[in-house]
C-alpha cells in the first residue's frame, strides 16, 4: 500500500491533440464530484497519472491519496490492505491494523490493476461498495461508512472479462460511473512531438547534459512508430537517446534500431498472452517488452502467469535474467521490470507465494566475476 499526500504541482498531462484536451476535460469533470471513476487503457498510457490528477484537482486534495495495487497480492493480503486486520487473524498479523479504507479519511483510494482481483476479492469489494461497511480480516465488529472516493484502473478489457465470466458484472457497474478511456499513443500520434519535446527537456535537466533539440527526421521517424508500451516506452526511449547522442541535435541516426520501421516487430501488449504458449522465444519476448518497451512486470508477466498462460519455470527464467543483470539485487529488479519502487514487498511476496523466489547469493557471485550491473 502506498499512502501519500499529493503536493506535486508539476503533475501535468502533456499533449495538444483534441483527444488529450478531451481527457483533460474528463479529469476536471471527475474532479468536481465524488463519483467513482474507472480508468482503462493499455499499459503506459497514463492511467496512474490521471488518477493522481483527479485527486489533486478535487476537493479531497489535502487528504491522502492511497494506492492499492491489486496485482501480485494474495486475497488475504489485499483484504487486509483494504479492510485492515485483527491481531492473530493470519500468521504475520501481530497487531490490529486499520486498512486503507480507514486510513485515508476524506481522501481517495486508487485501486490499481483492479482487473486482476480474484472472484472472492471482487465479492468483498462489491460488498463494501454497496454498504460502505468495513470488516477487518478476522475481526468481529463492523465499522460504518468510510468517507473515501474510489478510483479504479485496469489495462484489461473489462467488457470482455465480464463476457468471459472472469469479472463480475455487478462490480463493473459499481465502478464504472465515470469511465475514462485513455487511447493508446498510436491513436493520437499528433501528441508524439509534444511528448518528445517534454521528455527531452526533462531528461536534459535531469542528467545535466548540454542543450539539445530534435531533428525533424528523428521526430518523423519516432512519430511513425507504434509504441506498444505507450508514453512510458517513449519516455524511456528519450532518456536512452539523451544519454547516448552527442551532437546539438538528436538525429534520425540516433534513434535505436528497434524503434524504426523494419526493426523488431512491435507486439501489442496482449499478443503474447493470447498465444497461450511461452517457449524460450516467448520468454525472450516478454523480457524484451519489459527491458526495451518499458512494459511493467504486472501486466507483462504477472497477468499471463495468473491466467496460467505462463508456467512457473518460465517465470523463474525471467526472474533469473533480471537477477543476473542486477547482480542479485531484487530492488533493482523491481526497477528493471518497470514496477514502482514501493512494489518491492508485493513483488517478493508474490514470488514467495508461488514458490518462484530465487536465492540472490548465486547472482552476487556472478556479479563479482565481471557481469555488469545494468538497469534500463
Ligand atoms: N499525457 C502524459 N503527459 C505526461 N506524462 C505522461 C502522460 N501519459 C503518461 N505519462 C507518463 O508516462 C509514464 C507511464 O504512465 P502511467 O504510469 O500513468 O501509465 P499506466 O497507464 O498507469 O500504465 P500501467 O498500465 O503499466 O500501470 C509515467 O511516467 C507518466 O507520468
Ligand atoms: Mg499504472
Amino acid at each position: 500500500m502506498a499512502v501519500h499526500m499529493e503536493n506535486r504541482s508539476d503533475l501535468r498531462l502533456i499533449g495538444n491533440r483534441p483527444a488529450t484536451r478531451a481527457l483533460d476535460d474528463d479529469i476536471d469533470l471527475a474532479a468536481k464530484s465524488d463519483a467513482r471513476v474507472l480508468i482503462t487503457g493499455e499499459t503506459g498510457v497514463g492511467k496512474d497519472l490521471i488518477a493522481r490528477l483527479i485527486h489533486q484537482r478535487s476537493a479531497r486534495r489535502l487528504a491522502p491519496l492511497a494506492t492499492v495495487n491489486c496485482a501480485g497480492l494474495t486475497d488475504t493480503l489485499i483484504e487486509s490492505e483494504l479492510f485492515g486486520h485483527a491481531r492473530g487473524s493470519f500468521t504475520d498479523a501481530y497487531r490490529d491494523k486499520p486498512g486503507i479504507l480507514e486510513s485515508a479519511p476524506n481522501g481517495t483510494v486508487f485501486l490499481d490493476e483492479v482487473g486482476e482481483m480474484s472472484p472472492r476479492m471482487q465479492g468483498s469489494l462489491l460488498r463494501f461498495l454497496e454498504t460502505g461497511e468495513i470488516q477487518r480480516v478476522g475481526g468481529t465488529t463492523t465499522m460504518t461508512r468510510a468517507n473515501v472516493r474510489i478510483i479504479a484502473a485496469t489495462n484489461r478489457d473489462l467488457h470482455a472479462a465480464v463476457a468471459a465470466g472472469t469479472f463480475r458484472q455487478d462490480l463493473f457497474y459499481r465502478l464504472d460511473v465515470i469511465h475514462i478511456i485513455v487511447p493508446p499513443l498510436r491513436e493520437r500520434r499528433e501528441d508524439i512531438p509534444v511528448l518528445l519535446e517534454h521528455f527531452l527537456d526533462y531528461y536534459m535537466r535531469h542528467h545535466r547534459t548540454a542543450a539539445r533539440g530534435w531533428s525533424q527526421d528523428a521526430i518523423d521517424l519516432l512519430s511513425a512508430y507504434d509504441w506498444p508500451g505507450n508514453v512510458r516506452q517513449l519516455r524511456n526511449a528519450v532518456e536512452r537517446m539523451v544519454l547516448r547522442s552527442a551532437g546539438p541535435r538528436i538525429e534520425a541516426d540516433d534513434v535505436p534500431a528497434d524503434l524504426r520501421p523494419g526493426g523488431r516487430a512491435a507486439t501489442k501488449p496482449s499478443d503474447a498472452a493470447a498465444t497461450g504458449t511461452h517457449g524460450p522465444a516467448e520468454v525472450r519476448d516478454l523480457l524484451r517488452r519489459m527491458l526495451e518497451t518499458g512494459e511493467s512486470f504486472w501486466s507483462t508477466v504477472y497477468g499471463p502467469f495468473m491466467s496460467r498462460d505462463l508456467r512457473r519455470d518460465e517465470l523463474k527464467a525471467i526472474l533469473r535474467e533480471g537477477l543476473e543483470r542486477t547482480g542479485g539485487n531484487y530492488r533493482l529488479v523491481v526497477r528493471l521490470f518497470n514496477m514502482a519502487d514501493n512494489d518491492y514487498k508485493r513483488f517478493l511476496s508474490f514470488l514467495r507465494t508461488y514458490g518462484c523466489h530465487l536465492p540472490y547469493r548465486t547472482f552476487r557471485m556472478e556479479a563479482g566475476s565481471g557481469r555488469s550491473m545494468r538497469v534500463a
